[in-house]
């Protein structure tokens, strides 16, 4: 019999999320089928995407990361026209809302990939390439057995780390006083950023980040909010 060598066997990635598909409605199964061809990243690049090519043009960007239904995403892309939008999120319902609306709205700055960042942002984006990075309300993981799985993580900055241009924005929010503290001090540790809120200090609200509907029910649930913004270091 062949026993596999453990040290051999690739690690298991531990996901930030659990895949729940939920119902897609006709018209979400409709906006995927006919506007993912359009407005779709890959979700195995070979290489590393060429955004001022997919663009057309050398605007700055931004990334959000498990944009939910889109809300940020569209407000950010439609107040700025200036500005290129990518967006990632696994949720396929939520993919496939933000995809008509993007068609609605008209918005030609603002492209998707259907995919998990941790392992797509490594293949996909260059070194030093994105000015703005938003996570808003990534899932809490609260339970303590759980908060090896929760995307703000050391090894998950350092990716962030890698992708950010020099001064590039962090933006960070969460609803769970004890993720806060977390991503406050995985922050505060790496060498890669700085706070800009001063030390040891959470952000006031950035006037960018609308009223979303994990927000929403945070507030329901009477949840205070915690911003936190980073700005990578120049050196
Ligand atoms: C709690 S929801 C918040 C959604 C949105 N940001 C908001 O404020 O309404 C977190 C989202 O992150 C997505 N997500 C979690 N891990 C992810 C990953 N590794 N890559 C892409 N999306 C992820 C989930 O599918 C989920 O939709």
């Amino acid at each position: 019999m062949h026993d596999p060598d453990p040290a051999a066997a690739p690690r298991r990635h531990i996901r930030s999320f659990v895949r729940r598909e939920g119902r897609l409605t006709p018209a979400q199964q409709q906006a995927l089928a006919t506007l993912l061809p359009r407005y779709g990243l890959p979700e195995q690049p070979s290489t590393t995407l060429d955004c001022n090519a997919i663009f057309g043009n050398r605007h700055p960007l931004l990334l959000e990361i498990g944009y939910g239904n889109g809300a940020s995403l569209l407000a950010q892309a439609e107040s700025n026209p200036q500005q290129n939008h990518i967006g990632l999120e696994v949720h396929r319902p939520g993919a496939g809302h933000l995809l008509q609306e993007i068609e609605r709205r008209q918005l030609h700055n603002v492209r998707i990939a259907i995919a998990d960042a941790a392992s797509w942002l490594p293949q996909a984006i260059a070194s030093a390439s994105i000015d703005t990075v938003q996570v808003f309300f990534p899932d809490p993981w609260h339970k303590k057995r759980h908060n090896k799985r929760r995307l703000i993580q050391t090894a998950f900055v350092d990716e962030l780390a890698r992708i950010m241009v020099p001064a590039g924005r962090l933006m960070l929010a969460t609803d769970w006083q004890d993720y806060a503290e977390h991503m406050l001090a995985v922050m505060t540790a790496h060498p890669g950023f700085s706070n800009a809120a001063g030390a040891g200090r959470f952000s006031p609200r950035p006037d960018c980040r609308p009223l979303t509907r994990f927000e929403q029910r945070g507030q329901r649930l009477g949840h205070d909010v915690f911003d936190l913004q980073f700005l990578r270091h120049t050196s």
